[in-house]
């Protein structure tokens, strides 16, 4: 464990004095040796965010505790909201999780890519505990990313990684984003350029060979079911098992307002094809285009320091159904 991880279990509650004691280095993941670097970190149990296909990790040793609970300290994450297991490949998750023909053929087909797999985690894992928040499943993704996984197989261990932002705020899209948000508080970020899909993961529970959909992602449902043949169940008609599915999360500081056609005085305006809006999403009415600007027009949107953001109809089918879903978060009553 390192230095940090022992200030901070010395001092929980004063999270912010023990740990804002980094000058952060950000290496673009082109340059000679930022692997390197990153491994060199991450085995001292320091925390580094690195770039995803999808938004930047906020990345440790999944193995080491208080790796992992610097994890927690620095995004302010509620304990019960369990994290990611990022691997390198499906033979480092065959290590961690039990993995049914159905898994193994999402793996297959959708891996490395935007699908997260919760899936029952072996006996004696090896994971540090509060990964999975003391479930006995364990959430596993291959990134896309080629970076990330070369710094998971260099490491040898999957790395826990949150999307690297403060809790219940927006993902982050660019190195920049994470600099902004957690500059100070972690020695690296490894800048790997604007993220492609730039909303998270879709998250599929597998029970029993039954598949749940847990977090909508730009790999629909009907995707899915395309290449298993096999239904996937909505969470909401059936038990919420995952205790970090908050009504209010990925939330800019301003106010949102959804379906809007036009700007009420003192808000910003984001459109969606016809609707022009002061930005928009994608003006060709490309969801994919909408999904990728998403998190970054939010963002851009909030630092003009509106009365509220008013955002166009988004179409609610492919990605604009996880689009919504981030939509709807975003606009409800804040609980904090
Ligand atoms: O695209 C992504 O998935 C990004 C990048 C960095 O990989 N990561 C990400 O992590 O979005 P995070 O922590 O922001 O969201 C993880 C979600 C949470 O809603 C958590 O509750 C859920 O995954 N989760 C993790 N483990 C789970 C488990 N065992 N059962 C159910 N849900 C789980
Ligand atoms: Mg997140």
């Amino acid at each position: 464990m390192g230095l940090h991880g022992w200030v901070f279990l010395l001092c929980p509650v004063e999270r912010k004095l023990c740990m804002a004691t980094f000058k952060t280095q950000v290496v673009s993941e082109r340059q000679d040796g930022a692997v390197l670097l990153a491994v060199e970190e991450l085995a001292r149990g320091n925390l580094v965010a690195i770039p995803t296909e999808t938004v930047y990790g906020l990345a440790a040793d999944a193995t080491e505790l208080g790796a992992v609970q610097q994890i927690y300290a620095v995004k302010g994450r509620p304990s019960n909201n369990p994290l990611i297991c990022h691997v390198a490949d499906i033979d480092m998750a065959k290590k961690y999780v039990e993995i049914s023909p159905l898994a193994e053929q999402l793996m297959q087909h959708f891996w490395p890519g935007p699908l997260t797999l919760v899936l029952p985690s072996l006996p004696g894992f090896g994971i540090a505990s509060p990964v999975s928040a003391g479930l006995t499943t364990l959430a596993v993704r291959c990134p896309e990313s080629e970076t990330a996984r070369r710094i998971i197989a260099k490491l040898g261990k999957p790395l826990a990684a949150p999307s690297a932002n403060p809790s219940g705020k927006l993902s982050p899209t660019s190195a920049n984003d994470v600099l902004a948000e957690l500059g100070g508080q972690i020695p690296l970020i490894v800048d790997g350029g604007d993220t492609q899909v730039g909303i998270e993961s879709a998250i599929i529970g597998v029970t029993d060979e039954k598949l749940t959909l847990l977090r909508p992602g730009s790999i629909t449902a009907d995707d899915i079911t395309a290449v298993v043949h096999t239904p996937v169940f909505d969470r909401n008609s059936n038990q919420i098992t995952a205790p970090g599915q908050l009504a209010s999360h990925y939330a800019p500081t301003a106010k949102v307002r959804l379906n809007a056609h036009s700007a009420e005085a003192g808000e910003i305006l984001i459109g969606f094809g016809e609707v022009a809006g002061d930005m928009n999403l994608s003006a060709s009415s490309k969801l994919e285009e909408a999904a990728h600007n998403l998190f970054k027009f939010m963002r851009k949107a909030d630092l003009m320091s509106p009365s509220c953001i008013a955002i166009a109809p988004i179409p609610n089918h492919g990605v604009g159904i996880a689009i919504n879903d981030r939509l709807h978060r975003a606009a409800a009553p804040r609980n904090r």
